[in-house]
């Protein structure tokens, strides 16, 4: 059986005191939330700690954006893995491709942050996705294949969650067509070594694509950027049905 992760992606939004709000308002919605399903929220690192205090016992897990591959050491503006794993954090998105388009990261670095995320006991969520013009060329094969073959050098496939996020569909409300990243998702499972990677769609997920989204065979959940930051609007989403 693959688990169903259902994670919110906060992006560069909400201080503490909005986080903690967003609470009051998400956590009253769960109670009926089938067991089947994982939920997530990853959130700036300002924000870990206090929401990792507040759900505390809850089934709600924390993630955290980034983390670097080293422990410690002078890399100004990045986070280490022992300092997400001491606040509570559970899970790490690596390789968005808002950090691979606008601060530079590789499918190298991307695979060194994978291995550190792992050798401290974290679940990484990898993102991968073509651009619109790769898709238009009638790559996103290759390079989809290309991002899994150098992303997962020595990765612990029994430790991941993959994303299929296409690009052109983040932050544009153009979702994918379910059946077509249905398609793409087990293109990507037929590279993996281990069948039960949990793999999520994420582009423009929301409440009313969502239970057409999680109806796909390949689909075991979704990464939700907007629709993640209002409480109502994400509870409806991880109820999906
Ligand atoms: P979106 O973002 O849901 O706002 O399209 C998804 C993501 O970037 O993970």
């Amino acid at each position: 059986m693959r688990k169903i992760v259902i994670a919110g992606n906060w992006k560069m939004y909400k201080t503490q005191a909005e986080a903690l709000e967003f609470l009051q308002g998400f956590k009253s919605e769960l109670d009926n939330t089938p067991d089947d399903r994982e939920i997530v929220l990853c959130v700036p690192f300002t924000d870990l700690d206090s929401l990792s205090k507040t759900l505390h016992g809850s089934r709600i897990q924390i993630g955290a954006q980034n983390v670097h591959w080293e422990t410690e050491g002078a890399y100004t503006g990045e986070i280490a893995a022992p300092m997400l794993t001491e606040v509570g954090v559970r899970y790490v998105v690596v390789g968005h491709s808002e950090r691979r388009q606008y601060f530079g990261e590789t499918d190298e670095t991307v695979n060194l942050r994978l291995k550190a995320a792992q050798k401290a006991g974290l679940i990484p969520i990898l993102c991968v996705g073509e651009t619109k013009q790769q898709r238009d060329a009638g790559d996103i094969e290759s390079h989809i294949f290309s991002q899994l073959a150098k992303g997962l050098v020595d990765v612990d496939q029994t430790n991941l969650v993959i994303a299929y996020e296409p690009i052109w569909a983040i932050g544009t409300g153009d979702t994918c067509a379910p059946a077509e990243a249905n398609r793409v998702i087990g293109l990507i499972r037929s590279k993996l070594s281990n069948p039960n990677v949990p793999i999520q769609y994420g582009g423009s997920v929301k409440p009313d694509n969502v239970d057409e989204v999680m109806a796909q065979p390949e689909i075991d959940g979704a990464l939700v950027g907007g629709a993640s930051l209002e409480a109502k609007s994400f509870a409806r989403i991880v109820n999906f049905q």
